[in-house]
């Protein structure tokens, strides 16, 4: 009887470890899949310096020359709450935002390839499904 349960337990286990790995969320996102962030320096003459960050990982202070990037990729942990913030700083502003969250607007632009763009005007994220640039964040 012992033994029965115990089978049952490890099955019911695996059933719902294999559903949650292979599960297509409303998000339609799969725990693990590989994401890439980028962060581009769009602006005429002015170094933009980034710090991004999640719970686990620090990516370090960078300077981004213009009309260069810096990127990263990691893949998206079994809870989907992988989250990467980044403070960007510039002569005239700075602005915290998070780079990389498992939300709907953000996962649609991104496409598994998010593109931030840093210029005077503002921070913008690429749609990639129509190559746009959408204005997300002004600076402070
Ligand atoms: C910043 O980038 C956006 C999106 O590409 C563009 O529309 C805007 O003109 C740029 N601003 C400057 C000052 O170049
Ligand atoms: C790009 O697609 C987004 C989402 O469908 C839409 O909101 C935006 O207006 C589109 N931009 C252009 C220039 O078509």
């Amino acid at each position: 009887m012992k033994m029965k349960l115990c089978q049952t337990c490890i099955s019911i286990f695996f059933f719902l470890l294999i559903g949650l790995l292979t599960s297509q969320s409303a998000l339609d996102y799969k725990a693990f899949e590989k994401i890439r962030v980028h962060i581009v320096n769009g602006f005429q003459s002015e170094t933009l310096q980034v710090h991004c960050k999640s719970k686990e990982n620090d990516l370090g202070d960078r300077n981004i020359p213009v009309n260069q990037e810096f990127s990263w990729k990691f893949h998206i942990n079994i809870w989907r709450s992988t989250l990467f913030f980044c403070d960007t700083r510039w002569s005239r502003g700075h602005k915290r935002f998070d780079a990389f969250a498992v939300r709907y607007a953000l996962m649609d632009y991104c496409n598994g390839n998010c593109v931030w763009k840093a210029n005077e005007t503002a921070i913008f994220l690429l749609d990639n499904r129509n190559q746009t640039y959408i204005e997300l964040h002004g600076w402070e």
